[in-house]
């Protein structure tokens, strides 16, 4: 059995504050194998990593992300909320500003060593498939829309949402796509992912009440990304599991763990 690949879901977003260019970085300088990101539309059609419908828990703003251009979120801070801003000596910008997707795709690039980028489309929102369209276009124009094996960064899509899936899948034929799963929906055969989907993602607390899940669906040839594993009995029950990927907001929790 291979050791699973560890994602930083929303960057080290444990020690720093989610969807930061610092959490980001952190992770990277960690070690984490991939990140984890949430995608938003804003008002005026920018993509912004923000896991939230509202700006409320992670901002000192108010009210919809998808209500708001992309300059008046760019005067919100969405850092000092965070326990870090306590303990981190200087809460300079990376720690506080607003994060576009096109920004953490430049890093990203920037980084020197190979990563493993996973992006969530958050469904429902009142820009339907334009979140898809807007995000294949940025990922073309990135050169990151038809991955090869040994390319340094390598996009996988994800989604809750099966038509966010079938979307890419059509939009962008060679990119991954992660199907999300908080609970097992009636119509789901574990032999075979809909819309072209070969990776599974479903929650820890999934993976624990259906013991056969992951199995099942390693069995039928899917990979198996499991979300979000923090506890460390969360991670010695995935790790038995044997799945392909670990999302953790400790990522380097999980690398200690695995000796690495
Ligand atoms: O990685 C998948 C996981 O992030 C899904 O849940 O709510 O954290 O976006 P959520
Ligand atoms: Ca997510």
């Amino acid at each position: 059995m291979t050791a699973p690949l560890v994602f930083a879901h929303r960057g080290s977003s444990y020690d720093l504050p989610e969807h930061t260019l610092a959490a980001y970085l952190r992770a990277l300088d960690e070690g984490a194998d991939g990140l984890e990101c949430d995608v938003r539309l804003t008002r005026d059609g920018h993509l912004v990593c923000v896991h939230d419908r509202r700006l409320d828990r992670t901002s000192n703003g108010h009210g919809l992300v998808s209500a708001r251009t992309l300059a008046e979120l760019e005067a919100l801070d969405f850092g000092s909320w965070h326990r870090a801003a306590a303990t981190v000596e200087t809460l300079d910008e990376s720690h506080t500003r607003l994060l576009t997707l096109e920004r953490l795709l430049d890093a990203v690039l920037a980084a020197g060593r190979p990563v493993r980028l996973l992006i969530e489309t958050k469904h429902p929102s009142r820009y339907r498939g334009e979140v898809e369209r807007r995000l294949v276009a940025l990922l073309r124009r990135h050169g990151l829309a038809e991955p090869g094996p040994d390319d340094p960064v390598r996009v996988t899509v994800m989604s809750f949402s099966p038509l966010a899936v079938r979307r890419v899948r059509e939009l962008a034929p060679e990119l991954p796509t992660v199907l999300l799963l908080e609970v097992l929906p009636p119509w789901l055969r574990l032999g075979r992912l809909p819309f072209g989907s070969r990776i599974a993602g479903p929650g820890v607390d999934l993976v624990r009440a259906r013991p056969h899940l992951v199995p099942a669906l390693r069995a039928a040839g899917n990979s198996v990304y499991v979300w979000t594993v923090n506890e460390p009995e969360d991670l010695e029950l995935v790790l038995a599991a044997g799945v392909d990927g670990v999302i953790t907001d400790r990522p380097a929790h999980a690398l200690a763990r695995l000796g690495r």
